[in-house]
């Protein structure tokens, strides 16, 4: 059975074991510094249990049982509260994820690192520059852009968000569908704009409501791309990786279309809007 921990059993954390733990992808290691960790692996693995589940899961403090995990899900820092920033976050968050990651080292360097930690782009760079694999190291927030995109263009929809997880992320017009059909020709101009902005200000519309940040679809989002990676599907999933050259892009880390299987994450081009693609680049360009 593969391993799969979790570092960080807050809501993001426990919901994506949960998800995970229900879909019998793994069995899974939660980790947290409190003890409510415990209480949570226990409620999930309950869970488990009315649907006869076998998979077992584990909460605890001692890092020691992340051992020989094929991945590790980073989710363990401060999240925002609605008045902050996802950038606000860096330095309180990279200490701890800093941190984490002596423990990866020491315990299952191999593994797969799932960071979703914000700020989640500057992270995975980071990350990266502490001589983790970059092919290993991939950033989960394409999957819940995408899912917000999807959602507000309605049923049967099909759409991809890429570039980074922040307000200038690009939701592609140029591909999204609505029952088979390009968006362009169901919607009108206003429409298709509207969606983009509430697409780009999705967390912050569930940050107002809930009074803290998402969590439902962030876990199941981990567990998408958990179930990609380990089942070897090679699916095509936007995730935050190390850029390097692809796209006319190099030295960030930001959100396009993967292949993802056991080995991690490969970029793959798929075709761009000429609006896209400068999109893409004007959002490289300011952070530099
Ligand atoms: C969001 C946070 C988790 O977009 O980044 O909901």
């Amino acid at each position: 059975m593969p391993k799969v921990s979790i570092i960080g059993a807050g809501n993001v954390g426990a919901t994506a074991a949960f998800v995970i733990l229900m879909k019998k992808l793994a069995d899974v290691v939660m980790v947290d510094i409190v003890d409510a960790v415990k209480g949570k692996a226990l409620d999930i693995q309950q869970a488990g249990t009315i649907e006869n589940i076998q998979n077992t899961i584990i909460g605890t403090k001692n890092y020691e049982e992340i051992k020989n995990s094929d991945i590790v899900v980073i989710t363990a820092g401060k999240p925002r509260t609605p008045d902050m920033t996802r950038e606000d976050l860096l330095e309180t968050n990279w200490k701890i994820v800093k941190s984490i990651l002596e423990e990866v080292k020491k315990h299952c360097p191999d593994a797969i690192l799932i960071m979703v930690t914000n700020p989640l782009d500057l992270l995975v760079n980071l990350v990266i520059k502490q001589g983790f694999n970059p092919k290993k190291v991939i950033g989960q927030s394409g999957v819940l852009d995408s899912a917000r995109f999807k959602t507000f263009l309605g049923k049967n929809s099909e759409g991809m968000v890429i570039g980074y997880h922040s307000d200038d992320m690009i939701p592609l017009i140029s591909t999204a569908k609505i029952n088979g059909k390009p968006i362009t020709e169901v919607l009108t101009k206003e429409q298709i704009n509207q969606i983009i902005e509430r697409t780009r200000k999705g967390g912050k519309e569930i940050g107002n409501l809930i009074g803290t940040t998402a969590y439902y679809a962030p876990g199941a989002a981990i567990a998408q791309m958990t179930k990609a990676i380990l089942n070897d599907t090679n699916e095509i999933i936007p995730c935050c990786v190390k850029v390097d050259g692809q796209y006319q892009i190099t030295e960030t880390c930001l959100g396009l279309p993967c292949k993802l299987n056991k080995q991690g994450a490969e970029i793959i081009e798929i075709p761009l809007s000429q609006e896209e693609l400068n999109q893409l680049k004007e959002s490289v360009k300011k952070r530099k």
